[in-house]
């Protein structure tokens, strides 16, 4: 224990967890890879959705009232969420901090904060304590222009900068994710837009950002962002492939699937999970299941407990052939998957899924083409980015309806007209694994950040 310690810089940083699967994930990944990089860890997390402290027994976990009580986790209250826990958080976080000050070791020196950008008063709180705070977007960089780009207007709300606007979609690569309509499409919320400009204010406040993603997927983004907030920009994704070994799945992973794509032909398999947060109605449900089984591609489907909007669990829903097919091994459902494993088997040839950022990242990863159907959120920049910049899959728009389901697998995974795309989806994987090596940009943007860490 004692030689671990003298190994740290005497530095601790203190982590701040938004606490829901999809920041999970990217936060305590950060943990480990910052670790790795010897600085000591203390993880602050709402009393919500909590990590398994025993699964991270490096770290110091402290937890502090969520303020979630009554405010339901739908998308649709996404930002009444944030400002729930926000508001809760402030005070019981600025105790712990300084309570952890206070007990200061010197050579165990608190060196930051590093928070996730929805828990905005953590900047406040270190500018108060005078700690560097570092702001960390698990979203791709470029859904910091959403709030980069707004103004306010002569007290009267919060609005998108057209002349802004306007400069960003010159650069094609910026222009093919339509940030304008993402943008303009909170004009009618004012909340959205008030907690779109509080994240402007608390982001360039910020001593530095951190990004889950990698230079050369995001290139104009990372040179335009840091114009708006004036502070380095660090992207030193993926996370998930600089701390493999951690995990931090809050429903238990099935691991019985991946016997079940052991068995199945190379790249014969279309993998469908919509994440941790979308639901969909019973007649979706059916509808994929029919597309699904007339694909005729084996299929591995997370369906999350209570995803389906009015039923606990889909055993009744689906019809006797569907089961059928699952029982005859061409299909494998199951609650909640071991998600990076499966990527990265060699039977997974497609991906359907709601890019969602972090399994938009670990496609990309693993050279896996993508289905997208975005829902709600980030989604709907990720999605551009996957079927318009990189070109490594295509979209499923409008109903969801059984041919149109059955015709994209298979334009996907077998048809020649996929084939670019799977070819490009490969190409992709390539270059994410240079830039994790030895003086990758990745590599060198996380030796950056310590530096800038341990300089502040
Ligand atoms: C949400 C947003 O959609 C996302 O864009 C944002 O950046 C974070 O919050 P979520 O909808 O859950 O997250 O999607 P995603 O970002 O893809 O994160 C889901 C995580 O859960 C991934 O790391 C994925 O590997 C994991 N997962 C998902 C599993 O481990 N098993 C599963 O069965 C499904």
């Amino acid at each position: 224990m004692e030689k671990e310690e003298a190994k740290r810089h005497g530095r601790r940083l203190v982590l701040v967890v938004y606490p829901f699967q999809g920041h999970i994930n990217p936060m305590l990944q950060i943990a480990t890879i910052l670790y790795s990089k010897d600085f000591s860890i203390t993880v602050l997390h709402p009393e919500f959705n909590s990590p398994n402290h025993s699964n991270h027994p490096d770290f110091s976990f402290v937890s502090i009232p969520s303020g979630l009580s009554n405010v339901s986790a739908s998308p649709a209250d996404i930002v009444a969420t944030i400002s729930a826990i926000n508001r809760s958080c402030e005070a019981p976080f600025q105790r712990c901090l300084e309570q952890i000050l206070e007990a200061e070791d010197p050579h165990d020196r608190v060196a930051g904060v590093i928070y996730d950008g929805f828990m905005h008063f953590a900047q406040r709180v270190a500018n108060h304590l005078k700690l560097p705070g570092i702001s960390m977007c698990t979203s791709a960089a470029a859904s910091l222009f959403a709030y980069a780009v707004s103004r306010h207007p002569d007290g009267h709300g919060y609005i998108p900068c057209q002349d802004s606007l306007s400069q960003l979609d010159q650069e094609p690569e910026l222009e093919a994710l339509k940030l304008k309509d993402i943008i303009e499409s909170a004009a009618g919320n004012p909340t959205l837009l008030e907690l779109r400009a509080i994240l402007k204010e608390t982001t360039k406040n910020a001593s530095a950002i951190i990004v889950n993603t990698i230079h050369f997927l995001e290139q104009k983004a990372l040179t335009k962002v840091p114009k708006y907030f004036g502070n380095p920009i660090f992207p030193i994704g993926p996370f998930h492939k600089l701390a493999p070994s951690s995990s931090s799945s809050l429903l238990e992973e099935d691991t019985n699937c991946i016997s079940w794509l052991d068995k199945q032909a190379l790249e014969s398999v279309i993998y469908v999970s919509f994440g941790s947060m979308t639901s969909m109605d019973e007649n979706e449900l059916l509808e994929i299941a029919s597309g699904l089984a007339s694909s005729e591609q084996p299929f591995l489907w997370v369906v999350r407990p209570g995803s389906v909007r009015g039923s606990e669990w889909v055993e009744e829903l689906l019809s006797e052939s569907f089961w059928k097919r699952v029982e005859e091994r061409r299909g494998c459902i199951v609650k909640w998957a071991p998600q990076k494993e499966v990527l990265a088997h060699g039977a997974v040839g497609g991906f359907w899924s709601h890019c969602g950022w972090n399994s938009t990242l670990e496609s990309v990863c693993e050279g896996v083409p993508m289905l997208c159907r975005p829902i709600f959120g980030d989604q709907t920049l990720n999605v551009r980015y996957v079927c318009d910049v990189w070109k490594t899959g295509l979209e499923m728009e409008g109903v969801l309806e059984r041919g149109k389901i059955e015709k994209g697998i298979r334009r996907l995974m077998i048809d020649s007209e996929g084939l670019e795309i799977r070819q490009r989806a490969k190409g992709l994987k390539e270059k994410a694994n240079f830039c994790l090596s030895e003086d990758g940009s990745s590599y060198n943007a996380l030796n950056e950040l310590v530096q800038h860490i341990l300089s502040s």
